[in-house]
């Protein structure tokens, strides 16, 4: 979808006018926006974290942070912003598909800007002194928000390929029984891990495996592309982030329940551009704990063992969960591997479908918690479907459904707690 596209024109005399997301005006300005004047500000604000503006690194290209190097990408950032790929965040946030809570999409008016900088030809405007530093993400309060910590126990150095994701078992030994109620990755060097995934193991075999896992692998942990790699039942989602969503709270009220004394498997996903080769990179998991409400748990909602045919464009694969009671549905964690390209999620209710989520350009990172803006209050019955869209062009043999780098997955984990 390309909203904002509409957003942009040119009111006569060379002014340039705008309508925000709910339809105010924006009073025009006569002369364009110039990179000192108001892009710099904004890119620094809303890319500079990732992108280099403000004075930090650049953890992805390209580099924005200076008026050369903004000028030279002005094009693709145009694209990039019009077409919603960035920031990046996944889900659509149109409103035609559910919203998101966290979607850091930039306003009408944000996108005008840089749309009119760029067709008056990316003007730079007087110099300015003013540095303006990137969205500093909300924190946990370290006395407040009772933080868990989870981390492996030795460094890992992530190279290309298999040990590019890793697991780790940990055992943080809690004081007593908790609930998860938010998280955050952190990392040195910062920016280091692009995406992480906390399960529990519930059982001892579960344990057993992972121990096994992580003796026949050298080096701290074993290698785990999708899920932790311990086949059969006791190993449970208890948490997802992923970098887009810095700090994730979980919906006010819930959490996700953390046992005393509980075996987990940490999963990470390390960004070899931020992490740099041969440099080992501590990572840790903080978890924001406390009493909830309302305990909330994650159903798994993926097809039957599939088999995708090579060469298509759109191959398509899915699955239905019925709902047996009451329940509300606050937030979903989706997964694909790499060829996914398409997800949605829909709901029937009395035989009137809702769309519920919509990920219109899948990426592989994209598998933090997306929360929803307006619960789903999910009645006995109502079914809730889940579609996969792959391309397999590339591949010359069947892609199977499995954990491997060169599977595929079409799953959507489904944060629910029970209606009150
Ligand atoms: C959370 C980190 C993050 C933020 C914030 C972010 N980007 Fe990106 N950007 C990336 C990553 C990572 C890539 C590399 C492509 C990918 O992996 O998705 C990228 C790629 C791009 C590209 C290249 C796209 C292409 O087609 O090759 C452009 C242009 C871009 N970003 C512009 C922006 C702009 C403009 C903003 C702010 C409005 C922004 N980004 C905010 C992480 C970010």
């Amino acid at each position: 979808m390309f909203a904002g596209l509409a957003c942009a024109w040119a009111l006569p005399g060379g002014l340039v006018g705008c309508k925000d997301r709910n339809g105010g005006a924006i009073p025009p300005t006569a002369t364009p926006p110039t990179w000192t004047g108001e892009v710099a500000p904004l890119i620094a604000r809303r890319c500079g974290g990732c992108h280099g503006g403000g004075g930090g690194p650049a953890l992805a290209p390209p580099a924005l942070g200076s008026y050369e190097d903004a000028r030279r990408s002005a094009g693709a950032v145009l694209l990039a912003i019009r077409r919603r790929m960035m920031p990046p965040f996944g889900a659509d946030n149109t409103g035609l598909c559910g919203t998101w809570l966290d979607a850091p999409w930039l306003t009408d008016a944000e996108i005008a800007t840089v749309g009119a900088w760029v067709e008056h030809g990316t003007p730079q405007g007087a110099p300015s002194l003013i540095r303006d530093a990137p969205d500093a993400p909300p924190r946990f309060d370290a006395d407040r928000d009772h933080l868990v910590t989870v981390e492996a126990a030795a460094p890992f150095t992530p190279e290309l390929g298999e040990r590019a994701y890793r697991c780790f078992i940990v055992e943080p030994r809690l004081a007593k029984a908790t609930a998860i109620i938010g998280l955050t990755v952190s990392s040195e060097p910062a920016g280091a891990v692009r995406q992480a995934a906390l399960y529990e193991l519930g059982n001892g075999g579960a344990l057993r495996t992972a121990r096994q896992l992580d003796a026949a692998d050298p080096g701290p942990g074993w290698s785990c592309y999708g899920a932790p790699a311990i086949a059969g039942a006791g190993v449970k989602l208890l948490a997802s982030w992923s970098r887009n969503t810095p700090v994730q709270r979980l919906p006010a009220g819930t959490g996700v329940p953390l046992a005393r004394e509980t075996a987990l498997v940490l999963q990470l996903r390390y960004d070899l551009i931020a992490s740099a080769p041969g440099i080992p990179v501590r990572a840790r998991m903080l978890l924001a704990t406390g009493e909830v409400a309302h305990p909330a748990h994650f159903v798994a909602l993926h097809p039957v063992p599939f088999a995708l045919a090579p060469g298509q464009t759109e191959a398509r694969v899915g699955a239905t969960w019925t709902a047996d009671r009451a329940a509300t549905l606050l937030g979903l964690v989706p997964r694909m591997h790499t060829l996914g390209r398409v997800l949605d999620l829909e709901r029937t209710h009395a035989g009137e479908r809702q769309c519920l989520a919509h990920f219109g350009h899948w990426d592989v990172y994209d598998q933090q918690l997306f929360r929803d803006a307006e619960p789903i209050a999910l009645a006995p019955g109502d079914r809730v479907a889940l579609t996969c869209e792959f391309a397999t062009t590339s591949r010359a043999t069947p892609v199977k459904m499995g954990e491997a780098p060169d599977d595929e997955q079409c799953l959507a984990h489904l944060y629910l707690v029970d209606a009150p």
